[in-house]
């Protein structure tokens, strides 16, 4: 039974939600730029919308829980984003080839592992021609037993799943993480959709 998100954050049962962004996006920033449009699927309450929006990004987080979308709202903004509540594996027309990156962290891990090439498809929609996708990706959940979500992706299957539309720019273990995700449970990606 897919998991009930909205159920999560109207109990405060979030564990994902560390109170802070990504450390490998955190990371990523001190050496690189990610510009322009900027999306951000499965944003919960925007942490990471925020880190990349005060770093200069136009940035729409999308969520398809309205909880979480209120707690992202109830924040300062720390630059030029905005929430959407919607369903990115049935991504609106209207955000089709709108974004110059797509970032991804913990949306994808949250989903049932069939629905991944639905995943792909929306990135795939959701990028202009020549535009990237920056995943930090979960490649190792501790005591997995298949009951997640979080839902680990294997190094192999995200070259699998990735391979047919992107280039792969970049990849690397990240150092800075969160303490409860240890060093070499996240692989940070850059890859480019050419269009
Ligand atoms: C594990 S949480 C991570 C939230 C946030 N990225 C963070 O790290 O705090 C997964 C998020 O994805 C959202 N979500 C799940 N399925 C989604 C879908 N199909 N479209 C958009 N958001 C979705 C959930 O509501 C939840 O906020």
């Amino acid at each position: 039974m897919p998991k009930d998100w909205e159920a999560a954050y109207k109990n405060g049962e979030t564990p994902w939600d560390k109170g802070y962004a990504s450390p490998p996006l955190a990371e990523y920033l001190t050496r690189a730029g990610v510009e322009g449009r900027v999306l951000v699927p499965g944003c919960g309450a925007g942490h990471d919308v925020r880190l990349l929006a005060g770093a200069g990004a136009e940035v729409l987080g999308l969520d398809i829980a309205p909880a979480a979308l209120s707690q992202a709202n109830a924040f300062a903004k720390a630059g030029n984003e905005a929430y959407l509540l919607g369903d990115f594996l049935n991504l609106p027309v209207g955000l089709h080839d709108g974004f110059d990156f797509v970032f991804e962290h913990t949306c994808l891990c949250a989903l049932d592992p069939e629905l991944r090439p639905a995943y792909v498809r929306s990135v795939v929609d959701a990028l202009k021609p020549g535009g990237h996708l920056l995943a930090v990706f979960f490649n190792k959940v501790s005591n997995y037993s298949g009951g997640g979500p979080p839902h680990p992706i294997a190094l192999s299957e995200i070259d699998d799943l990735f391979a047919e539309h992107f280039a792969f720019i970049e990849r690397c273990v990240p150092q800075q993480t969160y303490p409860e995700r240890p060093v070499g449970s996240e692989q940070l990606c850059l890859l480019q959709y050419p269009g």
